[in-house]
């Protein structure tokens, strides 16, 4: 087993994530805060509204007149669609990266994670969720993010990891936990609390597989779990430890999701997935 203290310490290696996205996914958490809130955030930080306006001018959103500022932005794209421009972006240099422990080169983690997201907000779109869609969505796209460091570890125990889940029935996520003494989820909750995410953002990174019977009930979490199960039937990325995770198949019942509406939302996300690949070159 792993000296935990050796896998926690390598969170400082990574990218930090800048203030202005946790201030951003913080203010669109808050029910108390307005809209022009987030978008004087953004106007506030020109480096991102630069960032921002060179995406939204791009070919992806196919305007028919350039644009100049946010308020512009937020006129023909939707402050929805910005604030989710904005974390992703905030994201990429750190996802970007190929993990060698899960089988993903370069920029599969990063084409998984942004797919995901992607899934999660039309299965949220799908259950009439009208709260939390950007908590979903980022929820969605981070929830891997343990995997960046613990990645160096399941490559170095990828024998025993492997027995475990392929000889004696073990989830990918308890095999981690068995060989290295963490999972990724755990690693990525402990990102979240370093970098002050909210307790209900590390919560979700912290149970998205679904371990715990508790987690079930919990509707924003049961949707990031089944986004990622979208991709990995999908096969986007999902590296060696595809398809070793269990499915509840009652999570579906209980968010009110039939089988249907996840075969419509797999269509929906094969269309759109040329789109996808659009826009994951433009951060
Ligand atoms: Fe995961």
């Amino acid at each position: 087993m792993s000296d935990l203290n050796d896998i926690v310490e390598q969170i400082d290696l990574l990218a930090p994530i800048p203030a202005i996205a946790t201030q951003i996914l913080a203010k669109s958490e808050d029910p108390d805060s307005s809209m022009s809130e987030i978008a004087d955030l953004i106007v506030n930080d020109p480096a991102l509204t630069a960032n921002l306006l060179k995406i939204c001018n791009s070919a992806y959103f196919a305007l028919p007149r350039k644009l100049e500022s946010v308020k512009d932005a937020v006129t023909w794209i939707g402050l929805d669609q910005i604030v989710e421009l904005v974390l992703t972006s905030s994201v990429s240099e750190n996802f970007k990266k190929g993990l060698v422990g899960y089988g993903l080169g370069e920029g599969e983690l990063w084409r998984h994670a942004v797919t995901s997201a992607h899934v999660a907000k039309l299965l949220a779109n799908r259950c009439g969720v009208s709260q939390n869609k950007h908590l979903i969505y980022t929820a969605a796209l981070l929830k891997d993010i343990g995997k960046l460091i613990l990645g160096r570890f399941v490559a170095f125990s990828a024998e025993k990891i492997n027995i475990l889940v392929h000889s004696q029935g073990y989830s990918f996520n308890d095999a981690e936990k068995t060989i290295i003494g963490m999972n990724h989820e755990e690693l990525g909750a402990l990102v979240g609390e370093k970098w002050s995410f909210s307790k209900k953002l590390i919560y979700i990174i912290r149970h998205h597989h679904l371990a715990d019977e508790s987690a079930r009930q919990n509707r924003e979490t049961s949707l990031v779990y089944l986004a990622d199960i979208v991709c990995m039937l999908m096969g986007i990325c999902t590296g060696t430890d595809g398809l070793s995770y269990r499915f509840y198949s009652d999570v579906l019942r209980r968010i009110n999701v039939s089988e249907k509406d996840l075969e419509e939302i797999i269509a929906q996300t094969s269309e759109n997935r040329q789109k996808i690949e659009y826009l994951l070159k433009l951060f």
